[in-house]
């Protein structure tokens, strides 16, 4: 079976990591001067590259490469063609032993992993404990591994990973080297698309890759594993075809809307609310994302700054779209419409009919037969 995206463009060294540039200067230089620690904590948003740092640390430590070649020793980076190497990425690796502690909290394997911490590494330098979602690990799982982190053996090399920082003891966090990972800028997250279509020879629109790429919210994985799913089953990755998949409309559609309603234009609003819902998007979706539209044009009217804000998170198109914006916003008509939409919102998320609400809520405010 082919590769998913996800697997396939798994960055095999840190230098084809992605947008996590701090954590990079530090591994690299713990690499080139056989610093590394023997537990570390990864920490942040899933998708965004903690068990693949994980797995390239079990490299470096383990590279037959490194340990023979000064040169490449200098590079601070695994050599991915020596045994270890390969068999880290292949996951067939017997000294690297990854737990998921979310399946089964990691009793057994805590178990286990006392046992056989005391063993040296079978071939290996280095044993290797990637344990995933550790904030899942059972109070007695999470002891047993605090005992070993109290006294980890020179061979072993403990690497925790979790979404959930704050859930951890923190008897465990002070024995570790933390890394925050963080959530991609949107313009990292579609060049890394581009890459892939490119590599796939994937046919795609911009815009199609620019919905994939904001509806991840940071996250690699959905990322690739969206684009994936819409290029399964089209020739073509179009805007209308991840449209559809995600029940939700691209960003610059929400902007048309908002513009619409900002202008006063309500049959204009109507018309396209009534077109979005023919087409089957969902419309409680659609009032959030509107929603979450006028709040950033909100706030940009007060302060153009904040743009550096939503910079991560937009194209430059859609900045610009929303900046133009701000300068339509009239508070006394538009907080009004903001509130009511809010309500609207609350509304239709139980009603049969969820294209009413939203209906009335833009009527209302904008409607000029409607006496105040
Ligand atoms: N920083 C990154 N640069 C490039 N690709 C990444 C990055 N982070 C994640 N990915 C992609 O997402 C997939 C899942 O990443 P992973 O490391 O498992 O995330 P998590 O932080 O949830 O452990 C990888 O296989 C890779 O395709
Ligand atoms: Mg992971
Ligand atoms: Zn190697």
């Amino acid at each position: 079976m082919a590769l998913t995206f996800y697997r396939k463009y798994r960055p095999k060294s840190l230098a084809d990591l992605v947008g996590q540039k701090e954590i990079v200067e530090v591994i690299k230089n713990a690499a080139k001067t056989d610093r590394l620690a023997h537990a570390y904590l990864f920490y942040g948003p899933r998708g965004t590259g903690k068990t693949t740092t994980a797995r390239i640390m079990a490299k470096i430590a383990n590279c037959e490469t490194r340990a023979e070649d000064k040169k490449f020793h200098d590079t601070g980076e695994p050599c991915n063609h020596c045994r270890p190497c390969l068999e880290i990425d292949s996951g067939h690796a017997l000294d690297v032993i990854e737990i998921d502690a979310a399946s089964n909290r990691g009793i057994d394997e805590m178990r286990n992993l006392k046992e056989g911490i005391k063993l040296s590494p079978t071939s290996y330098k280095y044993k290797v404990y990637i344990i995933d979602e550790a904030h899942q690990l059972t109070k007695e799982a999470a002891n047993a591994l605090l005992k070993t982190l109290e006294e980890p053996p020179e061979h072993a090399i403990f690497i925790l990973a979790t979404t959930e920082y704050d859930k951890l003891p923190a008897t465990i966090v002070s024995r570790t080297q933390r890394f925050n990972f963080h959530k991609v800028p949107l313009k990292l997250l579609i060049e890394q698309l581009e890459r892939i279509i490119k590599v796939e020879k994937i046919k795609s629109e911009k815009s199609a890759l620019e919905l994939i790429a904001s509806s991840a919210e940071g996250s690699f994985r959905d990322a690739e594993s969206l684009l994936e799913q819409v290029a399964s089953f089209e020739k073509e990755v179009t805007l209308s075809g991840v449209e559809s998949v995600l029940g939700k409309v691209g960003l610059s559609k929400t902007g048309s809307l908002s513009r619409s309603l900002l202008e006063g234009n309500l049959e204009e609003a109507l018309r396209f609310i009534e077109e979005t819902d023919e087409s089957g998007s969902n419309m409680v979706q659609l009032t959030k994302d509107l929603i979450q539209y006028l709040r950033r044009v909100l706030s940009l009217s007060f302060d153009p700054n904040i743009i550096s804000i939503f910079e991560r998170e937009l194209t430059e198109d859609e900045l610009k779209e929303m900046k133009e914006q701000a300068k339509l916003i009239k508070l006394d008509k538009h907080i009004p419409l903001i509130k009511s939409l809010i309500k609207a919102y609350s509304e239709m998320r139980y009603s049969p009919f969820p294209i009413v609400p939203v209906e009335v809520a833009i009527i209302e405010n904008l409607g000029e037969k409607v006496s105040k």
